[in-house]
C-alpha cells in the first residue's frame, strides 16, 4: 500500500529548522520558526512556568484519565484571559475546552464547523499562517481567500477585505487573526475591527478568531479587543487560542477552543459536538500544559511574574522591530523599511524576492521563510549588524 506513496516537501515553516540546526556558519542567523528567543538566542523556560512545574510536581497525585473537556479550571481561566468580564461569559453563552496547542483549536473548530454544514466554505486572509489551509481542508471544507496585506505599500489593503467580506454568504465561516498577524505583522486598527464587527453582524457570516499571540502585540487586554468587540456584534462565534507563545509552553502542546452560541441551551448542544469531535480525533488532551497554565493564573505571584515575563517579550521584539529598521538604513540601504516598526508581533514580511531570501540563506546563512517573513525575535544585538550588511548586499 505505502508504494503508491510520494515524498512531500518539508513543512516551509518547520523545514527551515532542520536546515539551520546543520549549518555549521558561527554567523548563522534564525528567523524562521516563531518562537520567542532572547538575546543570546535561546528559547528559555520562563520562571513563572518553572514555580507552576515545581508546584505540580509536588503536589500531583494522580495521572487518571482527564476528560475530553480538559481540565476545568485552565478552560475557566482561559475564558477569562480572552473574554475578560465580557457578557457572553455572565450570560452563560460560551463553552471552552482544553486542546493540543493553537493547532489542536483550530482543527477542532473545522471539524465543529464541517459537522455544522459539510463542506462549508472558509474565508482565509492573502496571506495567512501557511497551515491555516492545510488544517482547515484536511477538515473537509472549502477554503477562499479575502485580500488582506498590500505587498506594494506594506499596509492593510482594507478595503479590499471589506468589500469581499460584504460578499460572504451567510453560512459561510471568516477566519480572523486577533493580534500580530501571521505573517504580515499588520493588524487592524480599532475603528477597522468596528467596521468588520458590523459587516459580520450584516452578513451573518460565523467568525472564528485566531488568537496565538495574546500580549505579544500590544498587552493582554488590548490583543483581546477586536475579538471581544466582534463578541458584541455576532450571535455565534469561534476562538481559538494558544499557550504557545504567551507561556512559552510550545513542545506542551497547550490551547483551547472556545464555542459562542445564541444562548446556554444551544452553547450545551454545540459543547456535545466539539466533544464529540475531540474525542474522535484525540480523544482527550495533554493535562501537562494546561495544569502549568492554571496553576500561574490562579496564583497572584505567579501571575504577576508572567504579567512582567510576557511584557520583557513583547519590549525585545518591539525593540527589535526598531533596531533593524535603524540598522538597515546605517547599511546604506535608500529603500524604506519603516514598516516593519509600524507592524506588530513576531513576524513582518521583509519584501525580498524567494531569489534574495534563498542568497540569504546559501551565502550569509540566514533562515526567514520563502516569502520573506522574519521572525523578530531571532535579531540579536549580536547580530544584527550581520544582518543588516547581508539584506543591504542582497538588495
Ligand atoms: C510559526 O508560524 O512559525 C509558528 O506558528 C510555528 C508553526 O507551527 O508554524
Amino acid at each position: 500500500m505505502f508504494g503508491s506513496l510520494s515524498a512531500l516537501p518539508a513543512d516551509p515553516i518547520l523545514g527551515l529548522s532542520a536546515k539551520y540546526r546543520a549549518n555549521t556558519n558561527p554567523k548563522k542567523i534564525d528567523l524562521g520558526v516563531g518562537v520567542y528567543k532572547n538575546e543570546a538566542g535561546h528559547t528559555a523556560v520562563l520562571k513563572c512556568v518553572k514555580a507552576a512545574e515545581k508546584h505540580r510536581l509536588d503536589t500531583e497525585d494522580t495521572k487518571v484519565y482527564i476528560g475530553p473537556t480538559g481540565s476545568s479550571l485552565f478552560n475557566e481561566e482561559m475564558a477569562k484571559l480572552i473574554f475578560g468580564h465580557h457578557k457572553v461569559l455572565l450570560e452563560n453563552r460560551t463553552r471552552t475546552v482544553s486542546t493540543p496547542g493553537g493547532t489542536g483549536a483550530l482543527r477542532v473548530a473545522a471539524e465543529f464547523i464541517n459537522s455544522c454544514k459539510a463542506g462549508a466554505t472558509i474565508w482565509i486572509s492573502n496571506p495567512t499562517w501557511t497551515n491555516h489551509i492545510g488544517v482547515f481542508e484536511a477538515a473537509g471544507l472549502n477554503v477562499k481567500t479575502y485580500p488582506y496585506y498590500d505587498y506594494e505599500n506594506k499596509t492593510l489593503d482594507f478595503d479590499g477585505m471589506l468589500a469581499a467580506l460584504k460578499e460572504v454568504k451567510a453560512d459561510d465561516a471568516v477566519l480572523l487573526h486577533a493580534c500580530c498577524h501571521n505573517p504580515s505583522g499588520m493588524d487592524l486598527t480599532k475603528e477597522q475591527w468596528q467596521q468588520i464587527a458590523e459587516v459580520a453582524k450584516n452578513v451573518g457570516f460565523l467568525p472564528l478568531i485566531d488568537m496565538a499571540y495574546q500580549g505579544f502585540g500590544e498587552g493582554l487586554e488590548e490583543d483581546a479587543y477586536g475579538l471581544r468587540l466582534m463578541a458584541d456584534s455576532v450571535k455565534e462565534m469561534i476562538v481559538c487560542s494558544s499557550c504557545s507563545k504567551n507561556f512559552g509552553l510550545y513542545r506542551e502542546r497547550i490551547g483551547a477552543c472556545s464555542i459562542i452560541a445564541q444562548n446556554t441551551h444551544s452553547a450545551d448542544i454545540a459543547n456535545s459536538v466539539m466533544l464529540k469531535v475531540v474525542r474522535c480525533i484525540y480523544s482527550m488532551p495533554p493535562a501537562h500544559g494546561a495544569a502549568i497554565v492554571e496553576t500561574i493564573l490562579l496564583s497572584d505571584e505567579l501571575r504577576a511574574q508572567w504579567y512582567i515575563e510576557l511584557q520583557e517579550m513583547r519590549d525585545r521584539i518591539n525593540s527589535n522591530r526598531t533596531l533593524l529598521v535603524d540598522k538597515i538604513a546605517a547599511a546604506g540601504v535608500t529603500r524604506d523599511f519603516s514598516f516593519i516598526a509600524r507592524q506588530k508581533g513576531m513576524f513582518s514580511f521583509l519584501g525580498l524576492t524567494p531569489e534574495q531570501v534563498q542568497q540569504l540563506q546559501d551565502e550569509y546563512s540566514i533562515y526567514m521563510v520563502g516569502s520573506s517573513r522574519m521572525s523578530i525575535a531571532g535579531i540579536a544585538q549580536s547580530n544584527v549588524d550581520y544582518l543588516a550588511q547581508s539584506i543591504a548586499k542582497v538588495l
